[in-house]
C-alpha cells in the first residue's frame, strides 16, 4: 500500500517540502506520495487529535502548527520538549510521536559545509530570539559551547533565552551590536531582516574574527545581503538552503524506512525551484 505523508501548515502552497521528499522517493523507487494539507487554525486540534483518520504515516508541521503538534504528541523526542515545538510527525502502534529536526537541520547543515566550524569555538552570536533562534541557541548549547550571546531588537525576548537556557546565554541589546561583534567567530542570523520582502540586516561586519563563519537561515534570497558583505570581506559563509535540505532527512527516515542524502543534485533541483519563481536573487 503507498505510504503517504504530508506538510501540514497554513499556508503551506508554498513548501518546498513537496519538491524535496518527491525527490527521494523517486530517486529510491518508494511506493509513497508526499503532499500538502493546509489546515486552519481552529481546525488543527481537531485534525491532529484524529491524526490516523488523515491516511497519513507521517508529516511535516510548518507554520503555524508546531506547537499545536508539540500538545498533540504522545511521544516527544527530546529537542522537540526542550523547544516547545514539534515539525516531524509518525505513528507509532497507533500513538501519534512527535520531534522537533529543524535543530539537526541547522547542525547538519553546517557540519556538511565547514566539518571543523566547532572547533576551538567557545561563543557565537545569534542575531534574534523568536522560535527559529530558540532552536539554534538549543543547538549550538549542545555542541559545547560556552556562551552564545543573543542580540534582539526587544531585549526582553533575548533575556526570555538566558531564563529558559540558563547562564550560558547572554542576551545583550541590538544597539550594541558593533561592540557584540567584536572577535566574534560565529555569526548567525535568525531574524527575517534579509529575507525578500524584508529590510536588509545591516550590520558592521568589521570587528568578526577574520576567521569568523557567518550564517543565516534566511534562504530566500540564497545570498542575503548579510552573507554578500560576509563574502565581501573575504569570511566564510553558509547559506540557509541546506538547514531546509537536512531538517527534512529524519522525517524521510521514520515514514518510509531509508536514510536520504543529501545530494547536490537535491539543492540544485531546489536551487531551479527558486529560480523559476524569481526567489534566487
Ligand atoms: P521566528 O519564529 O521565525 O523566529 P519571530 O518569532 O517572529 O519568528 O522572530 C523574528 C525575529 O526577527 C525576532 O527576533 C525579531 O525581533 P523582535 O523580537 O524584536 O520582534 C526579528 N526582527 C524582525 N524584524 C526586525 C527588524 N526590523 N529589526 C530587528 N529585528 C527584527
Amino acid at each position: 500500500m503507498t505510504r503517504r505523508a504530508a506538510v501540514i501548515g497554513h499556508p503551506v502552497a508554498h513548501s518546498r517540502s513537496p519538491l524535496i521528499h518527491g525527490y527521494w522517493l523517486k530517486s529510491h523507487g518508494i511506493d509513497g506520495s508526499y503532499g500538502l494539507f493546509d489546515v486552519a487554525p481552529a481546525d488543527i486540534d481537531r485534525f491532529l487529535g484524529d491524526f490516523a483518520a488523515s491516511g497519513l504515516v507521517g508529516a511535516n508541521v510548518t507554520v503555524p502548527h508546531k506547537e499545536a503538534a508539540f500538545r498533540a504528541a504522545r511521544e516527544l523526542d527530546p529537542v522537540a520538549v526542550a523547544l516547545g515545538a514539534v515539525n516531524t510527525l509518525w505513528l507509532e502502534d497507533g500513538r501519534l510521536c512527535g520531534a522537533n529536526t529543524d535543530v539537526h537541520g541547522f547542525l547538519a547543515n553546517l557540519d556538511a559545509a565547514e566539518p571543523d566550524w566547532t572547533r576551538a569555538l567557545g561563543e557565537a552570536v545569534v542575531l534574534g530570539a523568536g522560535g527559529a533562534a530558540r532552536g539554534i541557541i538549543h543547538g549550538l548549547l549542545s555542541r559545547g559551547l560556552d556562551r552564545v550571546v543573543v542580540a534582539n531588537r526587544t531585549f526582553a525576548r533575548a533575556e526570555a533565552m538566558r531564563a529558559h537556557f540558563g547562564p550560558r546565554v547572554l542576551p545583550v541589546e541590538w544597539r550594541d551590536m558593533p561592540a557584540t561583534l567584536a572577535g566574534c567567530q560565529l555569526l548567525v542570523n535568525t531574524t527575517s531582516l534579509g529575507m525578500k520582502g524584508q529590510p536588509p540586516l545591516d550590520i558592521d561586519l568589521s570587528a568578526l574574527s577574520p576567521d569568523a563563519l557567518v550564517t543565516d537561515i534566511v534562504y530566500v534570497p540564497l545570498v542575503t545581503p548579510l552573507l554578500a558583505a560576509a563574502r565581501a570581506q573575504g569570511l566564510a559563509t553558509v547559506d540557509g538552503l541546506g538547514m531546509l535540505l537536512h531538517q527534512a532527512v529524519p522525517g524521510f527516515e521514520r515514514w518510509f524506512g531509508v536514510r536520504p542524502q543529501v545530494t547536490s543534485e537535491l539543492r540544485e533541483l531546489v536551487l531551479a525551484d527558486l529560480a523559476a519563481k524569481g526567489q534566487l536573487a
